[in-house]
């Protein structure tokens, strides 16, 4: 649905060209929720303008639903924009205007008459449960309403593909939950496309399905969210997954640093979160074990779990093998 190839972005600032986006390759498939992660500066949003065609890149092709974007002149940019729909962290709705015409807006820009852009409207408004709202005005709106209104706006002229630029930075950690469950929804029963930038690795885990992590310009990892997640590879993830709330990456306290044995990250995930491996294996193999620090969750419907443990007695290298071969992700940590 999208692909960068040696895609990069450049401004000139100050009579130099500032690198936003060094040379990356990306392709993000149809129907998927794509995560881009990384902090302020990183080029996330440069890389949705390159999607939505605000900006050319400097060099490099990109391709969205079928058409070159580098490429393209001002009509074809125009077609384009209608089968991409965006939200935004400040939700960007016309104060002037009723929630109803606020989503009714692109369908009127599109050419649609007033009636069938307000039954259309009423439709969304349905969809995104905010059909008792429909004759007030953003000002009389909550944050999570108020992106709700952005939600349907966006899907008015039925995209392909949906782009939200930190869509749930100003909303609260339940509202939060709430608007990423609708897009959740919207992705399953129409099979939107969904990139959704952020800086919040906890909204990766509960929507995407792969990600990818920008720093300072530079794609440094990129793959299926359960992967980069529970197995940072790059500095930068890690400090994603340990900024996140959700996350068993970071340092043990202190206290914890003292006891005994060797040091395991144990991650189980599907059913297995749920089995009761470790005493099996404690049993079976003599060891004792003591949990210091541990997490289960999901990752969109996927239970894991990730426990750090210290084993001690005579028989941990079996203890180990036998967590491996049970489908266990074994990790030794260095004290
Ligand atoms: N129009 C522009 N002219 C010059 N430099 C720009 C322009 N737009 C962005 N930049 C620079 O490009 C880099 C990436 O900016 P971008 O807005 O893509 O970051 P971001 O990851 O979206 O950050 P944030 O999380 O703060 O929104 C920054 O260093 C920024 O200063
Ligand atoms: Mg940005």
């Amino acid at each position: 649905m999208i692909e960068f190839q040696g895609t990069h972005k450049s401004y000139p600032v100050g009579g130099h060209e500032i690198a936003a986006l060094h040379p990356l390759d990306l392709t993000i498939q149809a129907g998927e929720v794509f995560g881009i992660v990384g902090h302020s500066g990183a080029g996330k949003s440069t890389l949705l303008r390159l999607i939505n065609g605000l900006e050319r890149p400097s060099g490099g092709t990109l391709t969205v639903d079928g058409a070159r974007v580098d490429t393209l002149d001002g009509a074809g940019l125009r077609t384009l924009r209608r089968r991409i729909g965006m939200i935004f962290q400040h939700f960007n709705l016309l104060s002037a205007k009723t929630v109803r015409d606020n989503v009714a807006f692109p369908l009127r820009l599109a050419g649609v008459g007033r009636t069938q852009a307000r039954e259309r409207a009423d439709a969304l408004l349905a969809r995104v449960g905010l059909e008792a709202h429909r004759d007030k005005y953003p000002a009389q709106l909550s944050g999570g309403q108020k992106q709700r209104v952005g939600v349907a706006r966006a899907l008015a002229t039925e995209p392909t593909i949906l782009l939200c630029d930190e869509a749930t930075s100003a909303l609260d950690p339940q509202t939060t939950a709430s608007v990423l469950q609708l897009l959740d929804g919207i992705n399953r029963e129409l099979g939107l496309t969904i990139v959704l930038i952020t800086h919040e690795m906890d909204v990766v885990r509960r929507v995407c399905d792969r990600v990818a992590v920008l720093d300072a310009g530079h794609l440094v990892e990129s793959g299926p969210v359960s992967e980069v997640f529970l197995h940072p590879r790059h500095a930068t993830t890690r400090r994603f997954v340990a900024e996140s709330d959700a996350g068993d990456e970071g340092a043990l306290h202190p206290d914890a640093a003292d006891v005994p044995g060797r040091l395991l990250r144990l991650t189980f995930t599907g059913t297995d979160t749920y089995r009761s491996l470790l005493g099996q294996v404690a049993r079976e193999t003599g060891v004792d074990y003591t949990i210091l620090s541990g997490r289960i969750d999901r990752i969109k419907r996927t239970p894991y779990g990730q426990l750090t443990v210290a084993l001690v007695g005579e028989h941990t290298d079996e203890a180990l093998r036998r967590f491996g071969h049970a489908g266990v992700h074994v990790e030794e940590l260095s004290r």
